[in-house]
């Protein structure tokens, strides 16, 4: 049929390349409308199909004004990113529902993505690093061949899926650097590009302006096979960026700031804009860091629009003249591109906040938590209050004659002293900000300055270098501030996450005898914005976090006792006096630095990984078959049992259901589909060990996601898991027939061969945590139906929906107690026959219970009948369940 909306097709570049402009609407309304939006209305008028996507979808993005925050839309990504960890799972069940349709006479090779999907595989294969070495990297290899050899499968089998190999980077260095397009072009069509992922990094994109956001396992192959994403039309809070940036300020520092703003706006839900001449002042990169922190302040999106400054960072990847050309006058065609310094252009939001760039001073925080900061200017001060205060969070108490002690030692032959506030540790770490070259290299530039000023770093001082990856070692080496740095003794010592904390080498014993014999508060000082757990070392009982210029900065004083504005940070060997501002790089050195050095060279270096590893791990062989060879001795890689009948899984009325487990508040994904290693007691291990494989071979949860049978016996194997038909934590439930105590697994399998389905009662928040598709696939496989819960994790929900499983939820304020469930009745829920996408539902729950005050003898039963009433919405990439009813209480049936 023909396409709806064909009446706003356009084009450009001479007509051989069409689009949809949703100009040609004629619509006022459609200039109004904030830039995310408009890509959501592109999506919507082109993925049209009076199907998942109607007219009427466009007219209620398109009155977004009056919509808002009321209608549920659908939303067409332009592709899915995986990582590996859910990418497993994700393609066993696409390779599974290959062998299904095979068995009913269909060519198996008709089943892709139909939307294209980028699969990185990176997390499992790194996380046992713990040293850098192409050693270790041939032994992960070789531990993770079955699933390296699938992945390679897929990548050949699949049509629209691409597979980035191991060790070509974090997947969000990859999403950013390699795989944005800004634009896509398929079937002589071009649009904007967006992007729904499982990484928790997903966000990031929106910094350059391509719309995107994370969703879980099962939504997220619900995408792959062609539906939209559903979701309610979002409130934008348009973020207005006014004044200019105080030189001292680095990008962080600006991220952290404008993340204080956002949380105590209380955005939680909403798209973020952003708009202003303060805008332009941003460099790509310092986007994309912003962007990254919304989880910090629980936006969906903080979504930049593409303007000359994103033009400028793709010049510097692989975009060619003539595609940035096509680009620009595409994106200006549909009104896509914005001048930031032009007011006129700006849409109207949901509301406007208001930052000032200038307000924004350097801040350090600690000393023992991460949420105290401190102005860098207020800093001396600071510490002396904190040696007054009495103990807490922010004091030590020290007394006032104990304050000004100095303790001599001997160092390496050499006397120095110590004393309150003197620094020990220095750790530049990029954990967070390996994203954000330019913090990196205004330490670095900083670094260079110094040596060049003729300024040392005191040797005790425990100095480090611990860049985020590869990446950021071989930017800073093109930049040529690597050798300054290891001049001041930041040396590199590792990578990743695992050196963020406590890694570091011990201090001189000179050092700790020191810090003992005064019982002198001594200093830590690293970068880095999450991994703040104040244990640098036993002895060092201030630490403090600070960019990485600044923890250059205060290695050098030797001191965070110190007012960079009055006192010099160093004396020359001539003793000339050194200021932090005479050797602070200008932010437009560095910018110039980044664009010079860094950008290019990440893209080039990343190419060549993808080539190199690519080829390295295209030597492990696999089959060419349509199908998958699935191995049966394989215990990673095992064909799940979803398709064996073809039919989806669909909430269903179910009649006197057991309740599984009967759980309490906050319940997490980590306890119902664990992550971490099988323990040994555990019907997983049972499982391995009757596959004769030794308890060292077990692996974790994660790794093994591609095996049903393990990931089954792992749900709600949780030794945290607090089940109130227990007594104590652990993975253990009461199988209510019996009265016996069993593994949870092991109950659900009894209750299935009997034939009874099950439902699992909850309290507030189920399902928080990060999501991974197993808290819905695992409790699915073990026979749960319903999950009455009072209140729910909005990604669990959707993931519940989408294995069939009723997320249903009391009516405010009851719960379990409030019915005087105790988890024993026999539960009846009832559907009706057929549900329709976006139905309003009510659903009434009946729970039956042998009354204990009748003799057992009389053989009669005296049910009391209880109707749990639930009305909240749950929405599932087009079902949308409304449950409203009353709460009766009848009794004497
Ligand atoms: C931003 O703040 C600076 C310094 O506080 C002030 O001079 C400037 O006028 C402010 N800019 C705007 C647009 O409010
Ligand atoms: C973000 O959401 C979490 C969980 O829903 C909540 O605990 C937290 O208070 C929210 N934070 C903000 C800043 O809204
Ligand atoms: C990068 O550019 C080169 C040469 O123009 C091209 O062959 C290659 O496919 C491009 N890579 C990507 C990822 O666009
Ligand atoms: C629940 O109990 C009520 C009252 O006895 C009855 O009318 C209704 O049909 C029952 N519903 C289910 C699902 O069994």
């Amino acid at each position: 049929a023909e396409h709806p909306y064909s009446h706003l097709i356009d084009t450009v570049k001479d007509g051989t390349i069409k689009f949809f402009n949703p100009q040609k609407l004629n619509d006022p309304r459609y200039d109004k409308l904030p830039l995310s939006i408009r890509v959501m209305l592109e999506a919507t008028i082109r993925n049209c199909d009076g199907v998942y996507t109607k007219e009427e979808d466009v007219q209620n993005i398109l009155d977004w004004q009056q919509q808002q925050n009321k209608a549920e839309v659908p939303f067409s990504p332009a592709r899915v990113l995986l990582q590996d960890f859910t990418g497993i799972p994700a393609m066993v069940d696409l390779a599974a529902m290959r062998d299904a349709v095979a068995k009913h006479g269909v060519d198996p090779s008709l089943v892709n993505p139909k939307c294209p999907t980028d699969l990185i595989v990176d997390h499992s294969l790194q996380i046992d690093f713990s040293k850098w070495s192409l050693k270790n990297q041939e032994m992960e290899l070789i531990r993770n061949k079955e699933r390296l050899q699938f992945f390679k499968w897929c990548s050949k089998a699949f049509k629209n899926v691409n597979v980035v190999p191991p060790d070509v980077g974090a997947v969000h260095q990859v999403n950013l650097e390699y795989l944005s397009r800004v634009v896509q072009l398929s079937d002589g069509f071009i649009y904007p590009d967006s992007v729904v992922g499982t990484d928790s990094h997903t966000t990031m994109i929106n910094g350059l302006g391509i719309l995107g956001w994370g969703v879980g396992g099962i939504e997220s192959e619900a995408v792959m096979l062609g539906q939209p994403v559903s979701l309610t039309l979002p409130q934008v809070v348009g973020c207005k960026l006014v004044g200019s940036i105080n030189p001292l300020t680095t990008s962080i520092d600006i991220v952290l700031g404008i993340t204080k703003h956002l949380r105590q706006a209380g955005i939680a839900g909403k798209f973020v804009e952003f708009f202003g001449p303060g805008v332009s002042q941003l460099s790509a990169p310092d986007r994309t860091t912003i962007a990254n922190m919304c989880p910090e302040y629980n936006a969906t999106v903080s979504f930049f629009p593409v303007d000359q400054v994103t033009l400028k960072h793709f010049k510097k990847t692989n975009f060619t003249q003539e595609k940035l050309e096509l680009l620009e006058s595409y994106m200006k065609a549909v009104k896509l591109f914005r001048s930031y310094e032009d007011p006129s252009e700006d849409p109207e939001y949901s509301e406007v906040i208001e930052i000032n760039l200038s307000s924004m001073v350097p801040y350090v925080s600690g000393p023992k938590r991460p949420q105290d900061r401190v102005a860098v200017g207020d800093m001396k001060e600071d510490f002396q209050s904190c040696l007054d205060e009495k103990v807490g969070f922010k004091g030590f108490h020290i007394s006032k004659e104990k304050q000004e002690i100095r303790v001599p030692f001997l160092h390496c032959g050499q006397e120095y002293q110590l004393a309150h506030g003197s620094v020990v540790i220095a750790a530049v770490i990029s954990c967070t900000n390996n994203c954000n070259p330019s913090v990196m290299l205004t330490a670095g530039l900083l670094a260079k300055k110094a040596v060049e000023a003729g300024l040392v770093v005191k040797p005790y001082i425990r100095t480090s270098l611990a860049p985020g990856s590869g990446m950021v070692t071989h930017y800073l080496s093109t930049s040529g501030v690597l050798p300054y740095f290891n001049q001041l003794g930041f040396e590199v010592i590792g990578y990743g996450c695992a050196t963020c904390v406590g890694n570091t080498a011990p201090l001189p014993e000179a050092v700790v005898d020191a810090i003992k014999q005064g019982d002198l508060v001594a200093c830590g000082v690293l970068s880095g914005n999450r991994h703040f757990e104040g244990r640098l070392c036993d002895c060092v009982r201030a630490n403090y976090l600070a960019s990485p210029p600044l923890v250059v900065a205060y290695a050098i004083a030797g001191t965070v006792g110190i007012d960079f504005e009055k006192e010099p940070l160093g004396v020359t060997s001539e003793g000339k006096e050194v200021f932090l501002r005479d050797i602070w790089p200008s932010r437009e050195e560095v910018q110039q630095t980044e664009e010079d050095t860094v950008i290019s060279s990440i893209f080039k270096e990343l190419r060549g990984r993808m080539k190199v590893k690519r080829f390295f791990v295209f030597n492990i062989e696999c089959s060419d078959s349509v199908v998958f060879p699935w191995d049966p001795k394989s215990t990673y890689i095992r064909s799940p049992s979803f398709f064996s009948r073809l039919e989806l899984p669909q909430p269903q009325s179910i009649e006197n259901a057991h309740a599984l487990l009967f759980l309490g508040d906050k319940v997490t994904t980590d306890h119902i589909s664990p992550a971490g290693s099988i323990a040994r007691v555990s019907a997983a291990a049972k499982y391995l060990l009757s596959k004769r494989l030794t308890p060292r071979e077990f692996n974790s949860y994660g790794a093994r996601r591609g095996n049903d049978a393990v990931m089954t016996r792992g749900t709600f194997a949780s030794i945290k898991l607090c089940n109130r038909f227990m007594g104590k934590p652990g993975p253990k439930t009461l199988h209510i027939p019996s009265g016996q105590t069993m593994d949870v697994f092991e109950a659900a399998e009894r209750y299935q061969r009997d034939g009874i389905p099950l439902i699992i009662l909850a309290g507030k928040d189920y399902g928080s945590g990060n999501s991974r598709d197993w808290v819905a696939k695992g409790p699915y496989l073990m026979g749960v139906r319903a999950v009455i819960a009072e209140s729910f994790e909005k990604l669990h929900k959707n993931q519940l929906v989408g294995m069939g499983i009723m997320p249903l939820q009391f009516l405010p304020g009851q719960n379990a107690d409030s019915l005087e469930l105790n988890g024993k009745e026999r539960f009846t829920i009832s559907l009706p026959d057929t549900l329709s996408p976006r139905q309003q539902l009510s659903v009434q729950v009946n729970a039956s219970f042998m009354s204990t005050h009748v003799n057992p003898d009389l053989c009669s039963t005296f049910h009391s009948l209880l109707a749990l009433n639930i009305n909240k919405c749950f929405v599932y990439g087009g079902w949308h369940l409304k449950i409203v009813h009353r709460n009766a209480r009848d009794s004497g049936e």
